[in-house]
């Protein structure tokens, strides 16, 4: 039997998912959304593409979470994007209250898949969904590290003038602002950056890479990123269904990790069938452990405010 993959929020993040998992013709892939005719209407135009690109999956767009049952990983990118007027906080709790109820009627329709959650602010709604979800902390993640390192490589092939392939890098930290790319563990050719760009450029790059989400919001003006981070989910959703144990930079739940207790943040872990099948330690330079614990405040203001007003 195929794999079913559920995605929950099918507007440009979600339907850039879609259409990256399709092309890999091994799921099943539901679309749901709350707007009558848009995941329908997607679901019917993808699955017309099927015969030119050569994929024959099944594909359905529903409101209806009786048809995501059994998923084997869900997908949740439902949420508002900010408005004019709109302050940070207020997105926070309507995002909150729309992740609430996604996961609360997914995790019965599908109580053994693993959860995928893109919605933003990632760190702080990745927290909320495991503990609305009651699931085990290996089976509930963020997606932001993927995209984070992907930018970053970009920029750094980019640099060098060299093929991309050639390039890994590493980032770890909250999904924002204060997110910590570790030029140290990136590397081309297995080559660490520190011996190949000045200090300097590297210092441009990885801020280039912390900000790389409000430069595309900022060129786009009406909205944010969808097709690295659609190619970023599909990544992760390919590493659990194959199980094909990717070292990836996930958002987790760290427990005493990293100095880091009972938060959600992005660190290398282990992605297989299981979800997260372990987290990776590595050792951080005072600097470095500095940064990290910065971006975990960060998070842990947010997880504070929304705890002003909702129990999870
Ligand atoms: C970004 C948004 C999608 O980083 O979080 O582009």
């Amino acid at each position: 039997m195929r794999k079913k993959v559920t995605v929950v929020g099918v507007g440009m993040v979600g339907g850039a998912t879609v259409q990256y998992l399709a092309k890999k013709d091994y799921c099943d892939i539901v679309m749901v959304d709350v707007v009558e005719g848009l995941p329908q209407g997607k679901a019917l135009d993808l699955h017309q593409a099927g015969p030119i690109e050569g994929f024959d999956g099944r594909l359905i767009g529903t409101t209806d979470y009786a048809d995501t049952a059994n998923s084997d990983v869900v997908v949740i990118s439902s949420g508002l994007p900010r408005k004019p007027g709109m302050s940070r906080d207020d997105l926070l709790f309507q995002n909150a209250l729309i992740v609430q109820s996604v996961v609360e009627k997914i995790v019965p329709q599908s109580p053994n898949a693993v959860l995928i959650v893109v919605t933003n602010p990632l760190d702080a709604m990745a927290q909320l969904a495991y503990h609305t979800s009651g699931l085990p902390k290996n089976r509930v993640m963020g997606m932001a590290g993927v995209l984070d390192s992907a930018r970053f490589r970009c920029f750094i092939a980019e640099e060098l003038n060299v093929s991309v392939q050639e390039v890994t890098g590493f980032v770890l930290g909250g999904h924002g602002d204060t997110m910590v790319p570790l030029p140290r563990y990136s590397t081309v050719a297995g080559i660490p950056i520190t011996e190949m760009l000045s200090e300097e450029r590297i210092k441009e790059i990885c801020h280039r890479t912390a900000y790389g989400g409000s430069e595309i919001v900022s060129l786009l003006k009406t909205g944010s990123a969808f097709y690295a981070p659609g190619s970023a989910i599909c990544n992760m959703v390919d590493a659990i269904l194959m199980d094909k144990r990717r070292i990836l930079p996930c958002t987790v739940l760290l427990e005493g990790e990293f100095d880091v207790h009972g938060l959600f943040m992005g660190v290398p872990v282990k992605l297989g069938s299981n979800g997260i099948e372990q987290i990776i330690k590595i050792n951080l330079t005072d600097e470095e452990h500095t940064a990290f614990q910065k971006s975990a405040a960060a998070v842990q203001e947010l997880i504070d405010t929304l705890r002003t007003r909702l129990i999870f």
